[in-house]
């Protein structure tokens, strides 16, 4: 079949350029992207706005049953319950309590059904911890991408400033670190490498090296299905 509607799965831990891969992967090929990491934080913020305690089983079941989380088409941000929420989940204040929200079973169930959703027809991009593992273990292309502690927290700092946010290094750094931690320990869905996932080590490529990598990884697999 000629340029089959592949599903590409990319997982990696915190700040080590998946999204910015994911995003320029999508656009390259005319893929749709779905960045996972936004739909656990907007669950986050949900919980945090409504004040739902994050040790009730019973409340977290019942607030997953009150929002809807959907991307807009025309800029892929992130809709919580219909409102635009992207530049709030982006802040510290939710990075501090995302990756405890995301360990939490009744909340990965539902967005792994909905991601299940989203991507069932291919032609999809999917960044996250549990994409090869857990979402899509059958994905044709898995990625996995790594960059060191230094380089992660400085590109994660440069983004923030770019926003316009104030932060500190410090404490860019211990979120990484604590996420990291967190996401790589949990009992549900821990973030690891797919056995056929392929590693690409993004601390000394720039973004276009990058790029061109996965795009060189995606045209080998044309070529050759199997
Ligand atoms: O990619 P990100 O940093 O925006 O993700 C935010 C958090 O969401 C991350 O610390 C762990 C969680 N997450 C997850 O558990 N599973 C995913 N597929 C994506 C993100």
């Amino acid at each position: 079949m000629a340029n089959p509607r592949l599903t590409i799965a990319i997982d990696g831990y915190s700040a080590c350029g998946k999204s910015t891969l994911a995003r320029a992967l999508a656009k390259r090929l005319g893929y749709s992207y779905i960045d996972t990491g936004a739909m656990y934080r907007a669950v986050t913020l949900y919980l945090q706005r409504e004040g739902v305690d994050i040790g009730d089983q019973e409340a977290i079941s019942d607030a997953m049953d009150g929002l809807r989380i959907a991307f807009r088409p025309s800029d892929n941000h992130v809709l919580l319950n219909g409102e635009d929420v992207e530049r709030e989940i982006r802040g510290l204040a939710v990075s501090k309590m995302v990756s405890p929200v995301a360990a939490l079973s009744a909340v990965r169930r539902a967005m792994v059904d909905q991601q299940r959703k989203m991507g069932a027809a291919g032609g999809v991009i999917l960044d996250g911890r549990d994409i090869g593992t857990v979402v899509f273990p059958d994905a044709d292309l898995k990625l996995f991408v790594v960059a060191d502690l230094d380089t992660r927290v400085d590109r994660r700092l440069r983004e923030l400033v770019a926003a316009g946010r104030e932060v500190r290094r410090e404490d860019v750094a211990a979120n990484l670190e604590e996420r990291d931690y967190i996401d790589s320990h949990r009992a549900d869905s821990p973030l690891r490498q797919a056995e056929d996932a392929i590693l690409l080590d993004n601390t000394h490529l720039d973004l276009n090296q990058l790029v061109e990598r996965g795009v060189e990884l995606v045209e080998d697999l044309r070529k050759d299905p199997e």
